[in-house]
């Protein structure tokens, strides 16, 4: 039978687990097709988590005003992710503009792309391009464009990658010790591990997440060989003083992980290159927002466009960091941490 939406598939039992809910991410197979089951993800939203498989996007309507799309304009968002701001800056630009939608993921930009043409974006109004940002002015230049109104690059992961166990970015799900944004390029973080001094370590440490455990830890995980996530987060609560609380331990926890996969992505370096190229691929008024996650971030896009303003490059900039507001903050708790800032390009 099929019901002229959903193709006939095969009657399958339910995936067994134990309680009334799904706890594993390959159980939570409702939250996955949010358009098959819409309730079950209005469910999980109202609990304030965000559903398996997709990705909430934060301090939309604060981007949308510093970005101002209007129609006819060019967009480029450099993060697509799950396109949550993407979708909302293609309905701006119609009729007659265009976004371009950048990332580095190569499991889950096709899947976002064909969710945006579901909606009804041909490719004259919106192209994916699997790409760092970093070669921003190299995508702007194979699609003959000299420049974009619009530039959005809300930075680090999404909900996709850190609530798939199979990509090893977080200690709340055993997992391969991966935290590859692009799984087709690079080293994994247990060979990153393996091959760093402590030395060396310590710094990435400290620079990536001002860990103030950073010698200490270092000593114990450089040169491991620690295949798992869960390998690795119980060698660093082995590692800590025995004082510690919990918490610090977890707060610990989450600061390798976050610099760890800082440094598997080379993210910084990928920022920095961005942040260099934004005044030429940004046409005259066109405008730029970066939503940051940490302190390494915000202040990198901070500084680059002060330098930017005081070189006459752009004629406005946010005076202040913009943060989300309570509500978001107490609805999406993962958006707590984010700070935004927006420049504008002198005409
Ligand atoms: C926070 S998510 C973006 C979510 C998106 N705004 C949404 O509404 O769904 C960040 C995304 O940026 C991608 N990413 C991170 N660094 C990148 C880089 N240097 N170049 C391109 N994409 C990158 C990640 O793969 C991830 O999909």
């Amino acid at each position: 039978m099929t019901d002229g939406v959903h193709p006939a598939t095969p009657h399958r039992r339910r995936p067994r687990y134990a309680g009334k809910y799904p706890r594993r991410f390959e159980d939570k197979y409702k939250e996955r097709s949010p358009e098959r089951y819409p309730d079950t993800v209005a469910k999980v939203l109202a609990s304030g988590k965000t559903p398996a498989g997709t990705h909430r996007p934060i301090m939309v309507a604060e981007a949308l005003e510093a970005l101002r799309p209007q129609p006819g304009e060019v967009a480029v968002d450099c993060t697509i992710g799950y396109g949550g701001h993407a979708r909302e800056i293609l309905a701006r630009i119609q009729p007659g503009g265009r976004l371009i939608g950048l990332d580095v993921d190569s499991v889950e930009l096709p899947k976002t792309e064909a969710r945006l043409r579901a909606l009804g974006f041909g490719p004259e109004a919106f192209r994916a391009h699997r790409s760092n940002f970093a070669g921003l002015p190299k995508v702007l230049a194979a699609q003959q464009l000299p420049g974009a109104d619009v530039i959005l690059a809300d930075l680090g992961v999404s909900s996709m990658q850190l609530d798939d166990p199979a990509r090893g970015f977080t200690a709340k799900f055993d997992g391969p010790l991966d935290m590859r944004m692009n799984p087709q390029r690079g080293q994994p973080a247990s060979a990153l591990l393996q091959r760093l001094d402590a030395e060396s370590l310590a710094t990435l440490l400290t620079e990536n997440a001002d860990e103030p455990h950073a010698q200490r830890l270092a000593a114990a995980l450089a040169g491991q060989r620690l295949a798992t996530t869960r390998d690795l987060a119980d060698a660093i609560r082995r590692a800590l003083p025995r004082a510690c609380r919990d918490e610090e331990r977890e707060d610990s926890i989450r600061r390798v992980f976050q610099a760890l996969r800082i440094a598997v992505n080379d993210e910084l370096s990928a920022l920095d290159a961005l942040l260099r190229s934004l005044p030429a691929c940004l046409n005259p008024g066109g405008r730029v927002a970066i939503l940051a996650f940490h302190s390494g971030e915000d202040r990198r896009v901070k500084k680059a466009f002060e330098a930017g303003r005081r070189d006459g490059l752009y004629a406005d900039i946010s005076r202040e960091v913009i943060r989300p507001t309570r509500a978001e903050r107490y609805d999406n708790p993962r958006s707590t941490a984010a700070k935004l800032r927006w420049a504008r390009k002198a005409m």
